[in-house]
């Protein structure tokens, strides 16, 4: 490994020059106006790995197109399949950035961009771990297979059909994805388990139109009351979510597990820093990392209802809207919770309004085998990438496809990222430490290196 490793440095600049011409093609995949940057985006992968010495192809879906990728190892060894996402999230509010978003730059050793860590810096350091093996050794150790797909910000809702059908192309022992953040700095870490989400919105309307509070109010129903004491009826005093059958198929952390949890390096005073909030709050009788990574949670992620403008407006307004989100732990199905959401919300709605339940994308959550050999592959890589030992984690965010390449592909999904908890995705400033870039590639290349043993064992 020794010649690979130093090849990674040796082309760490370049490589990263590479990187920031990739960044700044605006894939954003929501923005029906990028159709055209979400193309150009994957064709420029594309050209970087039939460069490289892989066998490439654009896999056509009813959205954005797959990049497809595979080199042969020697007969005999291990598959491995690299996913990850080349679209980005909207860079919105873009006053708030220091640097324009598609204008990638680094600064005090943070590379700044939108996708530099959700997900094309990643996916970048994969990419280059292949490279360095091939440009130093002339061949790889294990067949690698990549795909990468263009719609993972907007639920991958097409990804399903596609693994389906090229079953047999994608077959793999192991899949490889580096789109979570690790612990903290200096803590590389093996992300085990990732939760779902099902998403949702409620429509609350009252009157045909806005009416003068005055005239009518207090004698109809208010549709933004409404919606807020529905909204109140989904959790109680003690941050527990009171929706029946919400938690039937909730599989309770065990002993062993929460004793884990607490055991890590994780330092709450800082997260709350990073969050901005005055105090940590949640479900009673539960630590923070386990309310983050092992709990289901109800959000609302936004609202919208009546006058908002400056000043006062004296209206009942005609609607009210909630767009609503639960994240979900093993094994809560996304299906059966929106059902679920749905029918409680319509029980609680009172015969003075008329209220619909909107459903949008979801996914089920993750817990991955940790015994399984590529697992331990992956600590030894870790550990080589970035010199010291790999903690195990878990995360709250949702990769839609990694449980369905659990299922359908019947291959363990192996998440380690190389992003941190300060790495702003889906905000202004979303940065990637060149460490992290460096320490990617080289574990990512270790893990491809040590495969074959961990495996024949
Ligand atoms: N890379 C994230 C998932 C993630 C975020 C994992 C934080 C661990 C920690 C991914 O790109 C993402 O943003 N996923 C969405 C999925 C949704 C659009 C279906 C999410 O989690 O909101
Ligand atoms: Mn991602
Ligand atoms: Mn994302």
């Amino acid at each position: 490994m020794k010649a690979v490793l130093t090849h990674i440095d040796d082309s760490l600049d370049a490589r990263l020059e590479q990187l920031i011409d990739w960044v700044k093609i605006p894939s954003v995949s929501t923005d029906p106006g990028k159709k055209e940057a979400i193309r150009d985006a994957a064709l420029h992968l594309e050209r970087d790995l039939d460069a490289i010495g892989l066998e490439t192809e654009i896999l056509e879906t009813p959205g954005h197109p797959c990049v497809y990728a595979e080199k042969q190892g020697p007969a005999g060894s291990p598959t491995v399949l690299f996913y990850g996402h080349y679209d980005v999230q909207p860079a919105d509010p873009l006053d708030e950035w220091t640097t324009p978003p598609f204008e990638p730059v680094v600064r005090d050793g943070r590379l700044y961009g939108r996708g530099v860590a959700d997900d094309k810096g990643q996916v970048h350091a994969q990419v280059k771990a292949i490279e360095s093996l091939l440009e130093t050794r002339g061949k790889l150790p294990v067949t690698v297979k990549l795909l990468i797909e263009g719609e993972e910000e907007i639920g991958s809702k097409h990804l399903e059909k596609l693994v389906r059908d090229h079953k047999s192309k994608l077959a793999c022992d192991v899949v490889v994805i580096s789109d979570t953040p690790m612990l903290a700095e200096g803590y590389p870490s093996l992300c085990l388990g990732l939760r779902g989400l099902a998403y949702g919105e409620i429509v609350v309307t009252g009157p045909r139109q806005d009416l003068h509070s005055g005239a009518f109010g207090g004698g109809v129903a208010n549709p933004a009351n409404v919606l807020a004491s529905i909204l109140s009826g989904l959790k109680n005093e003690r941050g527990e979510i009171t929706i029946p059958g919400f938690h039937d198929k909730v599989v309770p952390l065990t002993s062993g597990e929460r004793k884990k949890l607490r055991d890590l390096p994780f330092d709450e005073k800082k997260w709350l820093a990073l969050t901005g909030s005055p105090a940590v709050t949640g479900e009673e009788g539960y630590t923070t990392l386990e309310r983050i990574w092992a709990r289901p949670t109800l959000d609302v992620n936004g609202m919208l209802s009546g006058y908002t403008g400056p000043g006062a407006k004296t209206i009942v307004p005609a609607t009210a809207r909630a767009k609503i989100s639960s994240r979900l732990v093993p094994n809560q199905d996304p299906h059966e919770i929106l059902s679920l959401i749905e029918k409680r919300v319509l029980e609680l709605a009172p015969p003075s309004v008329k209220v619909e339940f909107l459903r949008h994308h979801g996914g089920k959550p993750y817990l991955g085998p940790s015994s399984h050999p590529a697992f331990e592959a992956a600590r030894k890589a870790l550990a080589t990438g970035f010199d010291t030992r790999a903690v195990e984690i878990r995360e709250g965010g949702t990769i839609p496809v990694v449980p369905l390449f659990a299922e359908i592909l019947e291959a363990p999904c192996v998440l380690m990222g190389f992003g941190l908890p300060d790495q702003n995705i889906h905000g202004p400033d979303e940065n990637l430490r060149v460490s992290c870039y460096r320490g990617g590639i080289r574990s990512i290349a270790a893990f491809l290196d040590e495969l074959p043993r961990t495996m024949s064992k």
